[in-house]
């Protein structure tokens, strides 16, 4: 499997299961959620239409509650429907709650709907249905569509449309029609018991084509048992599934078709997407896990939008200092934000090991900002951090991945990176997101304290809306780098070096090496070589090189440069990363790999990519467990 190959299938965020057939639905669906475990999450719901009812039953924490609930109702009609949806959620709009918890009914109970992504423009829609006198029962973005569709189906009847499947559907292409941001929707109407209508934009969603019956799911690992025919829907398509057909129609109702495709792995390799490793599906997300992060933050008015915060802009413009506390790779995220957040805000900025800091008896008080930056939110060291700048009585904003976690519970403003469940220990498309969150934090402070104009911010954030696309291109053209991991596996060490911003990028493709095939490999500022490092240069020794862009500071990719010539007439075997059109650097580079032209902030988002790959190849290569490396655990909750 190439890397470019199903980024656009991969799932993310929630898990999502429909079923219409003959069958009692509610084994298969909550199969099909078993077979989405593997994706961590933090509430689980299904609903079931049995005669004139929608049965449902939610329920916060692992699927296993959710089957403890369900094991008490084996008697009544949920069991043996044959028309259901399931949902698996990692929360985004509200915390991990049972009301949160999908599916979401209208308010008359008669349609359930669930939903992967993120509606951007539902607080203005919240508010337009709350004043027709409907009363929301979460804090979901969901319940928007529930009560849409809801209204839209009310509207239908009332213009004579007859009850049926069509129905179903246009009610669905109506209320999408209202929807701003991602979404995969899925739901069910008691009033059309043999059908499950979908919609798809942005988010993934597959059908199931069995004989008799029909599946839909975000990722066809929920299905793979029942069936290996499958369709990929495509962007803006409305889906209605009943036993006997698959009907898919754009949004304005024009006949359309997916893309159909044979499954071709078994079952154990589904729940990888396909892929060997998660890491390996984790790199291939990166793309969507920036986009996703992006979503929605910008408000019309242009000012960026943070998910909790308790902090006024008048705490913002009183901030004087910004320490970044943080661990491992997310610490490498919070150097490169220290450039960003110095150039754009002119605040200055500390980046700091978590486990470190408050041992050192840093200077903090009520202007001081304190970024806690955490994939998981339950980081020990990071954690302490964090209360004891409290104590200090500095404010905290958390950069995290797992809402509802310890840290942004803590916290006094929260940032969600919604890349979806991070399952590899190493940290990839959460290092990736934590950046783009870093910036835009940048970003906002910058704004708030007038610093930036809002078209200033606009243009960076219309920038980083680019990088997805040439995350894309890149991640298409990593055989190379794949053949290069052959080659270098029995290596002794690797060294890495960069510059400003390329300098935590080093940092973090050493740390790959390191955690994930066990090799000597080491970090450094490209200029600090000659103060000692250059010494570990021997004959074919392999130095990493990230070049910075020669469109942002000339001078410093020159210097990068003469660094590159220095380890070179020293014997090193040199791997340069550059910029596509840099050819300058061709000369120097016994191994050249090319990266889409970023501006020089946001580079890491393109040259860390080639580093998790090679990091990842190598240790494969070298036969070590990708995923689960020995020593390490994938949250470290004790200090
Ligand atoms: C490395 C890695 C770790 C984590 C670190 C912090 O690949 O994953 O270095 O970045 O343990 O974890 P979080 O972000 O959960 O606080």
């Amino acid at each position: 499997m190439t890397y470019e190959r199903s980024w656009a299938t991969l799932p993310r965020m929630c898990g999502i299961v429909g079923y219409v057939g003959k069958r009692p639905a509610l084994s298969i669906v909550l199969d099909g959620l078993r077979r989405l475990e593997y994706r961590g999450y933090d509430s689980a719901g299904v609903a079931v239409i049995d005669r004139d009812e929608v049965l449902t039953e939610k329920r916060a924490g692992k699927l296993a509650n959710l089957e403890k609930a369900l094991a008490d109702r084996v008697d009544d009609g949920i069991a043996v429907g044959s028309t259901a949806i399931g949902h698996t959620r990692w929360a985004t709009h509200g915390g991990p709650t049972d009301r949160n918890a999908h599916p979401h009914a209208s308010g008359d109970g008669r349609i359930a709907v669930i939903h992967n992504g993120i509606i951007e423009n539902f607080s203005r829609l919240r508010a337009e249905i709350e004043a027709t006198g409907v009363e929301f029962t979460s804090d979901t973005d969901t319940e928007c569509a529930a009560h849409l569709l809801a209204a839209e189906m009310r509207a239908l009847r009332e213009s004579g449309s007859p009850e049926g499947p069509q129905t179903l559907a246009e009610g669905m292409r109506r209320a999408v029609s209202r929807l701003e941001g991602a979404f995969t929707l899925l739901a069910v109407d008691v009033q059309t018991p043999d059908a499950v209508v979908a919609a798809r934009r942005n988010s993934p969603l597959v059908v199931g084509r069995g004989a008799g019956e029909n599946f839909l799911a975000s990722d066809v690992s929920a299905f793979i048992e029942h069936t290996r025919e499958a369709i990929e829907l495509g962007q803006d398509q409305v889906v209605l599934i009943t036993p006997g057909g698959i009907e898919i129609t754009d949004f304005a109702g024009a006949p359309a078709a997916g893309k159909e495709f044979h499954i071709d792995w078994d079952a154990s390799a589904a729940e990888k997407g396909g892929y060997d490793y998660f890491m390996l599906k984790e790199i291939a997300e990166q793309p969507q896990a920036i986009a996703d992060t992006l979503l929605g933050r910008l408000s019309e008015r242009g000012d960026i939008v943070l998910d909790e915060v308790r902090l006024t802009d008048q705490d913002l413009r009183d901030v004087d200092k910004v320490f970044i506390v943080a661990c491992g790779t997310a610490y490498h995220a919070g150097m490169v934000a220290k450039y960003a957040i110095e150039h754009w805000t002119r605040i200055p900025c500390e980046v700091e090991l978590a486990s470190e800091f408050r041992y050192r008896d840093p200077v903090l008080d009520r202007s001081t900002l304190v970024v806690a930056v955490s994939q998981s939110g339950e980081t020990m060291d990071t954690l302490m951090a964090l209360r004891h700048a409290k104590q200090q009585k500095a404010r905290v904003l958390a950069i995290c991945n797992t809402n509802g976690s310890t840290i942004p519970r803590e916290s006094d403003a929260v940032l969600y990176t919604h890349g979806g469940p991070e399952i590899a220990v190493a940290s990839t498309k959460a290092f990736l997101t934590q950046l783009v969150a870093c910036y835009l934090i940048g970003l906002h402070l910058a704004q708030v304290r007038g610093v930036m104009y809002a078209d200033e911010v606009a243009a960076v954030v219309s920038r980083l809306r680019r990088t997805p696309d040439a995350l894309r291109e890149l991640l298409g053209k990593m055989e190379d780098v794949r053949a290069l991991a052959r080659d270098l596996k029995s290596s002794s060490t690797v060294l890495f070096i960069g510059r400003h911003v390329g300098y935590p990028v080093a940092l973090e493709g050493a740390l790959k090496l390191k955690e994930l095939a066990y090799m000597h490999a080491e970090g450094f500022a490209a200029g600090e070589l000659k103060h000692g490092p250059i010494a570990l240069i021997d004959k074919g020794t392999p130095v990493v090189c990230v070049v910075p862009s020669p469109a942002g500071r000339g001078v410093m990719r020159d210097k990068v440069v003469s660094n590159i010539q220095e380890v070179r007439a020293r014997g090193a075997r040199t791997i340069v990363i550059a910029e596509q059109g840099d050819d300058g650097v061709v000369a120097y580079a016994d191994h050249l790999i090319e990266v889409p032209r970023t501006p020089t902030l946001l580079a890491p988002l393109m040259t860390t990519v080639p580093l998790q790959i090679l990091a990842c190849e190598i240790a494969a290569a070298r036969g070590h467990d990708v995923d689960q490396p020995r020593n390490l655990a994938k949250s470290v909750t004790v200090e």
